[in-house]
């Protein structure tokens, strides 16, 4: 019998790949840069399995060309918004994501962020790379304690929970904010559930962990920024359209707000010319999952989503059903 073909739109570590191999007949595309919609039309019209990145627009016109064979687009990331989730599912389209093996990965970076953001930590490095450093001095680079403070976390889902989890440890009070309560949470870490503006007059840090739907999009813009204290440190590392770029450039540049950590943007991977140049942000790749261990779980995570729906079995981790 011919094997089922699966096509992959972006080398992902070989422990999915070899997974893959010893039951499909697997084509890579073997260029190092993310596939145009053309492209992915062309490639998803005879395959049986498709792998996909965050990157790869899977719209109704792919999904129709897809659906003659194709049984399930298997993302390699948490968010699906580069998906038209409705639309798989009234073509039958199984749609997997890589929920859980990212969460303390990505809660680290945003971690990392505002570490990086509130001790001035790349202005240092900036700094004596530079041949600045003289001498010790009393006032230089002075930032921000972080024990004590109080902490705010948009969107108490599970990376969201996990970033809350990891300041254990530094004395902080934890104010939430999501649209259902989570008893357990609020005891586990004596957290708060407040409304948005709630968190965005009170906390100190404010950190975003929404996925992108109509909803969020926007969710903190010039009214939200303006609400926040003079010292707040922004950090985001859900999705880009979430903040509005421009009013957070604005906040940044006129001193509303501390500073900003940002992982994701806009319109990636362009980023707002003016950022580049303010010192008060620390801004990183869209690396918020990119741990070789963790890269690695989700590389066998969407192979095994792959392998058990063309074995007529259900998805591990399905978007839709
Ligand atoms: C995700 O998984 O959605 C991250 O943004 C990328 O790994």
């Amino acid at each position: 019998m011919e094997k089922k073909k699966v096509y992959i739109t972006r080398k992902i570590p070989n422990i999915g790949i070899e997974l893959l191999k010893k039951h499909f007949h697997v084509e890579i595309n073997p260029e190092d840069r993310p596939l145009t919609k053309e492209e992915i039309m062309e490639k998803v019209v005879d395959k049986d399995a498709v792998l996909t990145q965050l990157t790869d627009v899977i719209d109704d016109e792919v999904l129709e060309k897809a659906q003659k064979k194709t049984k399930i687009f298997a993302n390699y990331a948490v968010g699906f918004n580069n998906i038209d989730i409705d639309a798989a599912t009234k073509r039958g389209i199984q749609i997997t994501n890589t929920p859980d093996v990212l969460t303390d990965t990505t809660a680290e970076l945003a971690w990392a962020l505002l570490f990086s953001v509130a001790r001035r930590v790349v202005e240092g490095h900036k700094y004596i790379k530079e041949g600045k450093w003289q001498v010790f001095s009393p006032n230089l680079l002075l930032g921000q304690d972080i024990y004590g403070k109080t902490l705010g976390v948009i969107g108490a889902g599970r990376i969201g929970k996990a970033f809350a989890k990891k300041s254990l440890g530094f004395d902080m009070k934890i104010l939430y904010h999501n649209r259902k309560r989570d008893e357990e949470f609020e005891k586990e870490l004596n957290a708060k559930w407040v409304d948005k503006d709630t968190i965005l007059k009170e906390a100190d840090f404010i950190s975003i962990h929404v996925p992108l739907t109509k909803e969020t999009r926007y969710m903190i813009g010039e009214r939200e920024l303006k609400l926040m204290k003079r010292n707040a440190i922004l950090i985001n590392t859900a999705r880009g359209p979430v903040v509005d770029e421009k009013a957070l450039v604005k906040a940044l540049k006129e001193g509303e707000i501390w500073g900003a950590g940002l992982d994701v943007f806009e319109n990636e991977p362009e980023v707002e010319e003016e950022l580049l140049e303010l010192d008060n942000v620390v801004l990183t790749p869209h690396i918020g999952s990119a741990s070789k261990e963790t890269r690695e779980k989700m590389a066998k995570l969407a192979a095994e989503n792959i392998i058990a729906v063309l074995s007529g079995k259900e998805a591990i981790t399905p978007v839709n059903r």
